[in-house]
């Protein structure tokens, strides 16, 4: 018999896996859940980890599960690998055998791979448990997809003790790289994301007498354009900062002005001082903005999820790891990136590292984004997706 290394035995068993974790995929494709209501999901994850033999517990933050699983001196070091398991209202276009059951509900952002390769990445853990020191501790989340998100729910709910691990791996879909390949970036990657919500208050009427009315689509437009000045002249410039509005309601007429105004629009940054500071502005500013011009402004704004900052020292490890496992020019440095990822919650509680799980096959025509009704994946990813996984955190409990 031939002596493979730790790492063969993770390609070889990834291979020999994948048909198993597609069909896992799959399943958890043609069923899709929303948000908090992933509960065939956690009840097939649940059932293949009973299967595997791995002990968890259910029911974590309603439909989260965690699972672990024990090398050798199990209380040496523990390591955490986090999947998300939620879908989108979206209505799926793909033609395909596994396309959603759950009609309106679709795994647009591809937490159907994560969580089917987490499934694989223990398979591949719990095979080679006698070959590792340390604890994996899995984590199968629900509510990526909806504020105030599934994983600061399950720190409420002490995910993060007993025990308590000292570094967790988290990977997502990205449909600019090709399958085989990863991406990392380290220090800062993604950003935080509030909600804002304002209402003007004016004085409707005829729109031909415009002296005797308070005119909100005025004030409301006047807002939106001084509001930019936070990305402009407040937001120190080695700050990203990103500042829109994509709901504007006016519902008057040609003729007629109406009594009010709502918007809603999204402020975004990577820093925790100025997205604090930025808040108290853009509120000041709206209502002075109102005031001055004879109306009145109600701004809300409904904090979202935090940035997302990769360990410096985990993330350079895990680079490294990375590229022994899938050769250098597999693994990519990638860009900040202003979409959200509650992901961020651990990372502000201890050194995580989220990187990003190459799915793109332009030959076969798989190119959408995320968050579109024809997103799809290249399946072959789900080999790297699972192998990578148990390879990283096999090679940072070994330090
Ligand atoms: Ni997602």
């Amino acid at each position: 018999m031939i002596d493979l290394s730790l790492k063969e035995k993770i390609q070889s068993l990834s291979q020999s896996f994948l048909a198993d974790v597609i069909e896992s995929r799959r399943h958890i494709h043609a069923h899709p859940e929303l948000a908090f209501e992933e509960v065939e999901t956690a009840a097939y994850v649940s059932s293949q980890l009973e299967a595997l033999g791995i002990p968890h517990v259910n029911g974590i933050a309603k439909t989260g599960i965690v699972g672990l699983i024990k090398g050798k001196h199990p209380d040496k070091k523990v390591i955490a690998l986090r999947a998300d398991m939620d879908a989108l209202p979206i209505r799926e276009e793909n033609d395909v055998a596994y396309r959603s059951k759950n009609i309106g509900v679709m795994h647009a952002c591809g937490h159907d791979v994560h969580t089917a390769s987490l499934l694989g990445a223990a398979r591949i853990l719990q095979a080679i448990r006698e070959e590792f020191e340390g604890t994996v501790k899995l984590i199968f989340q629900p509510s990526e997809e909806k504020i105030p998100g599934g994983a600061s729910v399950m720190i409420e709910e002490k995910v993060l003790e007993d025990p308590a691990p000292v570094a967790i791996y988290g990977q997502h879909v990205l449909p600019h790289i090709d399958a085989g390949k990863v991406g990392f970036r380290s220090g800062k990657y993604m950003a935080s994301a509030d909600e804002i919500y304002v209402t003007i208050t004016g004085k409707g009427g005829h729109a031909a007498m415009p002296q005797e009315n308070i005119d909100p689509v005025l004030i409301a437009s006047h807002m939106i354009i001084a509001l930019q000045q936070m990305v402009s002249r407040q937001a120190h410039p080695v700050t990203p900062t990103v500042l829109s509005f994509g709901k504007f309601i006016a519902n008057g007429a040609t003729n007629v002005i109406p009594d009010k105004v709502e918007l809603e629009g999204t402020f975004r940054t990577l820093d925790e001082d100025w997205r604090a500071k930025a808040h108290q502005n853009m509120k000041k500013m709206a209502e002075q903005i109102a005031a001055g011009m004879g109306g009145q402004c109600e701004f809300t704004i409904k904090k979202g999820y935090p940035f997302l900052v990769n360990d410096r020292e985990l993330t350079g490890r895990t680079i490294t790891d990375a590229r022994e496992y899938l050769g250098e020019e597999n693994v990519l440095d990638l860009d900040i990136w202003m979409a959200a990822e509650d992901f961020a919650f651990y990372t502000q509680q201890m050194p995580g590292c989220f990187y990003r799980l190459g799915v793109r096959n332009e030959a076969a025509g798989i190119t959408s984004p995320v968050h579109t009704s024809t997103f799809n994946i290249d399946e072959s990813a789900l080999e790297t997706g699972m192998g990578l996984m148990a390879w990283l955190a096999v090679q940072e409990l070994s330090r």
